[in-house]
């Protein structure tokens, strides 16, 4: 094969993975809710409050953004697990996670949140813009399994009163 012809091919493949690159990548800023972190000192007081379950419990924190509540809850003694479609904020979850003395405790997926399965899940943690809250409403309850708690930071759902409320936080019991 002519020389000119490997060149041209080999630069179409450098292009093309290039592309899938910035695609794979650039997905994680096209969200409907960006970044922002919650505060742990707030949810440490909610989780006293509401006298929630830890030890033991299967957590997960869809949308985790840095991974700082999956940390958290980790250091609970929970099972945690983080969800985050952003590939950069998983790495850096990923990163932090290193220092965490109970890591083995903790899994991160990069994923969308819409796809992952809800099922063994017992407390499932929320921060994320009512459209959203709303789009995963009846994956949530249909998924989660009785005794299940949703806690979720500011946002409520259309149509369902929450079963408890402690300052900005809203508590939904699956039954
Ligand atoms: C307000 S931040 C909350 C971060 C973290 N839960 C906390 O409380 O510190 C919402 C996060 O959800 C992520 N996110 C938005 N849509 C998502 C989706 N469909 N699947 C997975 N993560 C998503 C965003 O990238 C962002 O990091």
């Amino acid at each position: 094969m002519d020389s000119e012809i490997l060149i041209i091919i080999a630069l179409f493949i450098f292009i093309a993975l290039w592309i899938f690159l910035a695609i794979y990548i650039m997905r994680g800023f096209f969200v409907d809710t960006p970044f922002y972190p919650s505060r742990l000192k707030q949810i440490d007081e909610a989780w006293a409050a509401l006298e929630l379950p830890s030890d033991g419990k299967n957590f997960v924190d869809l949308g985790s953004g840095d991974g700082r509540t999956v940390l958290w809850a980790s250091q609970r003694g929970m099972k945690a697990t983080g969800v985050e479609l952003n590939p950069y904020l998983n790495l850096l979850a990923r990163l932090r996670n290193v220092f965490n003395p109970k890591k083995d405790l903790v899994t991160f997926k990069n994923e969308n949140f819409l796809k992952t399965d809800l099922k063994d899940y017992d407390i499932v943690y929320l921060y994320i813009y009512r459209s959203f809250m709303n789009k995963l409403k009846d994956k949530l309850f249909t998924e989660l399994k009785p005794g299940s708690t949703i806690v979720s930071n500011v946002f409520g759902f259309d149509g369902i009163e929450p079963d408890e409320t402690y300052k900005r936080f809203k508590i939904y019991r699956i039954k």
